[in-house]
């Protein structure tokens, strides 16, 4: 017992001399406290990224949770945003939204489309995010310092991050769904798979200059199971080649692949980069889970969904088109009830459902909950 509290009390004397925030929680428990997200990806992560800029978002988007469209492709909140319940901090602001932003806590460069390559779906790509937050650092930076000398303007009410709050912030990836699924639009199999050790690279390289920025904490979800999204089910499917659960097997497995090197470049990243801290997270798993589990969850066919349309006419979630006489686009009344809301994102109680299942660590590598992911509780 007295060799625990001394190793605890060795622990956070290590912490404070890295100059991180330690919590104490009411239980007596001590989590990282992170102050601050930054967050990278596509539509998986958007908070309102390419809604603010490109291709707004329209009602009923938002419908279950915001009461109006809030930004994001869903009926409600996203992964992100349970991340963010999950740290106590506020929901993150798009960098590029320029109404009603707050980048106190963090800031979200994950815009609908991205990849980490190009071309693909964006201009957005992963590479453009990065440089986006080098720029959003500088100039914070630059700014708060130029406040901080002069007394009149009060900084606490500021909505600017804090310049030491970079180093101590979680750095959250989702990214690489668009580069598998823009390359089996425009490529053959061979050719995505051959693709691969490219983009994991590329990922690798953007987690690198975060890193030499003073990022420390990573928290980085694979790839989903492309494969069984409703429009790749329903564009992609063809005689023998879908799974037990009716997915696009070929998607799946380069999305398998994808994450098996995802998974080992993150070790080697850990060998790289020793003051970092990685948290790998099979998102994966989750999702798959879901779907092939959909009816004793309480959920419809897992490839019907809520919002748009891909079956007899193609419209998107948030317009309605009349075709001989019949209407197209019309939401469903319980979005709670579908996996998919819109044929390529997931409904929010979808999202609760895999949030549940990552943030507490049990498909982490190492398993720490998103609390620990500065795993501290590993170190000892
Ligand atoms: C509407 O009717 C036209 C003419 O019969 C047909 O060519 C077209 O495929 C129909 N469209 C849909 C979406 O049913
Ligand atoms: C994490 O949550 C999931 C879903 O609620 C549960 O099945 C699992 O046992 C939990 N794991 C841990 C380590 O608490």
């Amino acid at each position: 017992m007295i060799m625990e509290e001394h190793w605890k009390l060795v622990y956070v004397i290590g912490i404070l001399a890295l100059g991180f925030a330690v919590k104490s929680n009411a239980d007596g428990s001590i989590s990282c406290g992170f102050p601050a997200i930054y967050n990278f990806g596509d539509s998986n992560s958007d908070t309102g990224g390419i809604s603010a800029t490109l291709n707004e978002i329209l009602p009923p988007n938002g419908e279950t949770f915001f009461g109006h469209p809030a930004g994001r492709a869903s009926d409600g909140r996203l992964i992100i945003d349970f991340i963010a319940e999950g740290i106590k901090l506020p929901y993150l602001s798009a960098y590029m939204d320029s109404i009603g932003t707050n980048f106190r806590h963090g800031a979200n460069f994950a815009t609908g489309g991205s990849s980490v390559r190009p071309p693909g779906f964006s201009p957005f790509n992963l590479g453009i995010q990065i440089s986006q937050f080098i720029q959003f650092k500088a100039r914070t930076t630059t700014l708060y310092n130029q406040l901080s000398l002069n007394r009149r303007i009060p900084l606490s009410i500021s909505n600017l991050p804090r310049p030491a709050e970079f180093s101590q912030a979680l750095y959250t990836f989702d990214i690489g769904q668009n580069d598998l699924g823009h390359g089996f639009q425009t490529m053959s199999e061979k050719q995505v798979r051959d693709s691969i050790p490219d983009i994991v690279g590329e990922l690798s390289k953007a987690i690198h200059i975060l890193y030499n920025e003073g990022a420390r904490f990573f928290w980085i979800h694979n790839t989903g199971p492309l494969g069984c999204l409703p429009y790749n089910v329903i564009y992609g499917k063809k005689p023998g080649n879908v799974d037990k659960n009716g997915c696009v097997k070929a998607q799946n497995e380069a999305a398998m692949e994808f994450n098996k090197q995802l998974k080992n470049k993150i070790t080697w990243l850990r060998t790289q980069l020793p003051f970092a801290k990685f948290t790998y997270v099979d998102v994966y798993s989750a999702k798959y889970d879901l779907i092939s589990n959909a009816k004793k969850l309480g959920f419809v066919d897992p490839f019907n969904f809520c919002c748009g349309s891909f079956y007899g006419y193609h419209i998107n979630c948030g317009k309605k088109a009349i075709v001989n006489g019949t209407v197209y686009g019309n939401p469903c009344d319980h979005p709670s009830n579908h996996i998919s809301w819109d044929g390529i994102h997931y409904s929010e109680t979808a999202s609760m459902l895999v949030s549940n299942r990552i943030l507490n660590g049990s498909l982490s590598d190492p398993p720490v909950s998103i609390q620990d992911a500065c795993h501290h509780q590993t170190d000892i």
